[in-house]
């Protein structure tokens, strides 16, 4: 399914990834595997991992709410498997579920290596799969773990070793004899098997233990005393071994992942005010020299042109900033940003907004689905909507684009070098022609031509001594008396 590597390459035959569980610690209606760490569901980013190592199948053991994980995993990686099991007996048990998924389809396991890794451990890299199939395929063994020494191991399954430091077993925390838990070498939950090995083994296993089910890792027992070679491989990270299983750790996963995007992003060029407060999602692009400020976002579908300024407090979503471009505080969807462009304080861009070069939107300003050329301004107290606006135009403070007449939206379209007077409603279908000039508070419901003024209110009439004859004795009567006097 995947380009055939190098000769040379190591991959997997196949990477299992234990989805079935049912997540309870995350007191959730939605999956566990399915919760999100920027922008990308956990499963999402440990599939992500396993594709990059080229396996040439991926299962995904589904059981709990398993529509939805379907779902998703058929949407966004389609070269991927899934196996259901249906009762949650087990990782042992989940494995065995993928292979006769996968021997039901006639897929044959052949002799490469065999991964499993869990759904929930979203920091995987794909160096440390690779680095993991590697050492199992270098050292011959039947069975390589991944473990790490953890300074707090409760909750994990430990490794327990011989006097020469072989690898005898994995114990669960619920089994573990108290001289067991003082171990703090774990078991991360990804191995590397040759596929006879596991088969062999996984058809053996019992549910003699606290949990009553079928255990993965008493394959590694049941491999030893056949007196098979089992091994341990100690990762470089700890962190990317981090099991999710409540929202707790989700969001200790999420700072790390955060600060992992954040460190690659400086070493490229880029300056981030507050790396704290910054939150880049994978897949988005940030050009050496872009400018990160605290307290902002860009999500996997939005770019940062060099020199760009982002934030503070701004989110990108699918949003396209060119160089030069400054966006402060606001929150932007959809949108395109040309070079050198304004945007901001306190603007909404919508979808399917374009703001050429040079071009401003400014404070308290909503655009949508609307074109804004080089040059052109919107600076204050504005909304725009489904309007073309050409080159060099000012659009004066608190003008309203009216484009919704209850039932349909309408265009506008204003030409180059216009001017609109503050306070202008444009009604539409409308359009302002080249240079042309709106009254201030004008309401337009007509075609101003090029070079035209559209006036469109009363005229003003100012009836002399009102106050004085309607509100005598007032402090304002006692202004204007005071101001005649003067005169
Ligand atoms: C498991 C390991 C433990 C290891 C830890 C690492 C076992 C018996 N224990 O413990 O040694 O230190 O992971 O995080 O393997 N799952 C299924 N079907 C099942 C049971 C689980 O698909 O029947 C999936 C879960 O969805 C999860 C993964 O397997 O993605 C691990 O299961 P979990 O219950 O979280 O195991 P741990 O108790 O964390
Ligand atoms: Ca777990």
């Amino acid at each position: 399914m995947n380009a055939e590597p190098a000769d040379s390459e190591i991959r997997p035959g196949l990477v299992v990834v234990l989805a079935a569980g049912a997540g309870t610690r995350m007191k959730s209606d939605l999956a566990k595997v399915l919760h999100p760490i920027l922008g990308r569901p956990l499963l999402g980013h440990v599939l992500a991992a396993v594709l990059d190592t080229k396996p040439r199948h991926v299962v995904v053991v589904v059981g709990h709410q398993r529509e939805q994980v379907v779902e998703y995993v058929n949407r966004d990686f389609p070269q991927v498997l899934t196996a259901v099991q249906d009762e949650q007996n087990g990782t042992g048990h989940a494995v065995r579920c993928a292979l006769d998924a996968l021997a039901a389809d006639g897929i044959d396991l052949g002799d490469e290596p065999v991964m499993v890794v869990a759904g929930d451990t979203p920091l995987l890299t794909p160096a440390t799969l690779t680095d993991l199939v590697s050492t199992h395929v270098a050292t011959g063994a039947s069975v390589t773990v991944l473990t790490a020494e953890l300074v707090d191991p409760f909750g994990y399954g430990r490794i327990v070793r011989d006097d020469d430091g072989g690898v005898l077993a994995i114990v669960e925390q619920k089994d573990a004899t108290p001289e067991q838990t003082q171990i703090h070498e774990i078991n991360s939950g990804m191995f590397a098997f040759n596929p006879d090995t596991l088969v062999d083994a996984l058809n053996r296993l019992t549910t003699d233990n606290s949990q009553g089910e079928e255990y993965l890792t008493d394959v590694l027992a049941i491999a030893r005393s056949d007196g098979k070679s089992v091994s341990a491989h100690q990762g470089d990270d700890p962190d990317e071994m981090h099991g999710i299983n409540n929202r707790a750790q989700l969001a200790a996963a999420t700072a790390l992942l955060r600060d992992r995007i954040n460190a690659e992003h400086m070493l490229a060029g880029v300056t981030f005010v507050d790396p704290a407060t910054a939150w880049i999602e994978p897949g988005a692009e940030l050009a050496p020299d872009a400018l990160i400020e605290r307290n902002s976002a860009v999500d996997a579908g939005s770019s940062v042109g060099s020199r760009a300024v982002i934030g503070p407090d701004t989110t990108l979503i699918g949003t396209q900033v060119g160089a030069g471009a400054h966006v402060l505080r606001s929150h932007c969807d959809g949108a395109v940003i040309h070079e050198h462009a304004t945007v901001g304080p306190f603007t909404f861009l919508r979808p399917g907004t374009e703001l050429g070069e040079r071009g401003k939107v400014g404070a308290f300003v909503e655009v949508k689905k609307s074109t804004i050329g080089p040059g052109s301004k919107v600076p204050h107290l504005s909304y725009v909507g489904d309007a073309t606006i050409g080159e060099g135009s000012n659009i004066g403070a608190a003008t309203i684009f009216a484009n919704y007449d209850g039932e349909h939206k309408h265009a506008t379209v204003v030409g180059d070098h216009v001017r609109v007077g503050s306070d202008s409603i444009l009604v539409a279908p409308v359009r302002i022609g080249d240079g042309a000039y709106t009254a201030a508070g004008s309401v337009i419901t007509e075609d101003v031509p090029a070079g035209a003024i559209g006036i469109g209110r009363e005229r003003q009439v100012n009836v002399e001594g009102w106050v004085a004859r309607k509100h005598p004795g007032t402090s304002s009567a006692d202004a204007a008396a005071s101001s005649k006097s003067t005169e």
